[in-house]
């Protein structure tokens, strides 16, 4: 029989999907209970909590340097052509549903929000927590939308930008302190 799953740095598995493998930098942590699926590519420094769902099947899913994707979140992608990428930084919080989206370097998904299919959040975006971005909706730089249709509610001054910009970074350090006790 060929191989079914392997155990990803962390704890988590990887599954392939039509010979495919994810493909994860070394120091990623992949929590336990967390399943990768096929055609996904995840960056340095990076880390998927416990029991998130990332399935590159009918797509593919890439994933920058340092960002964090929190616990029970799905990741997903529509065969009509919306693949799901995140850039450097970008912080998806806990029970979030990305399906089909762009998110930009320092892009954040308060918890439970959803992305759907086309949908694009630029640069230092913001999803307020709870909200549904609609599909082919696109968050500017530095924007905030929130709200369920989500619509813009206000620009990010500098100071709340810088704040927000810290986050990533304090989840890179949780996450190598974790793979210390998990691998
Ligand atoms: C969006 C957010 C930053 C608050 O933004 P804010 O501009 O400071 O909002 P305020 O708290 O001043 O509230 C302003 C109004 O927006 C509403 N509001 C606040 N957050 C909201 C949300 N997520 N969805 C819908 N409405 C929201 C408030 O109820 C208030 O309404 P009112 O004027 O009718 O009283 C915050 O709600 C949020 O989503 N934070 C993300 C937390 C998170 O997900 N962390 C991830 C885990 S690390």
């Amino acid at each position: 029989m060929s191989e079914f799953e392997r155990i990803a740095n962390g704890g988590g598995k990887l599954y392939p999907y039509n010979g495919i493998w994810p493909k994860i930098a070394d120091d990623c942590f992949i929590a336990p209970g967390a399943r990768i699926i096929g055609d996904v590519v995840i960056g340095a420094g990076s880390s998927i909590w416990f029991n998130c769902v990332l399935r590159g099947d009918v797509g593919k899913i890439r994933i920058g340097k340092n960002t964090n994707i929190q616990d029970g979140s799905v990741i997903h992608v529509d065969s009509g052509g919306f693949d799901t990428t995140l850039g450097d930084n970008v912080l998806v919080g806990h029970m979030v549903m990305i399906h089909g989206s762009t998110i930009e370097d320092y892009g954040f998904v308060g918890l439970n929000a959803t992305t759907m299919d086309g949908s694009y959040i630029e640069k230092n975006g913001m999803l307020a927590a709870g909200s549904l971005l609609s599909p082919g909706k696109r968050i500017g730089t530095q924007e905030l939308w929130m709200g369920r249709p989500a619509r813009f509610s206000k620009n990010i001054d500098d100071e709340m930008k810088t704040k927000l910009e810290k986050v990533p970074k304090g989840y890179s350090i949780l996450a190598q302190e974790y793979l210390k006790e998990h691998s």
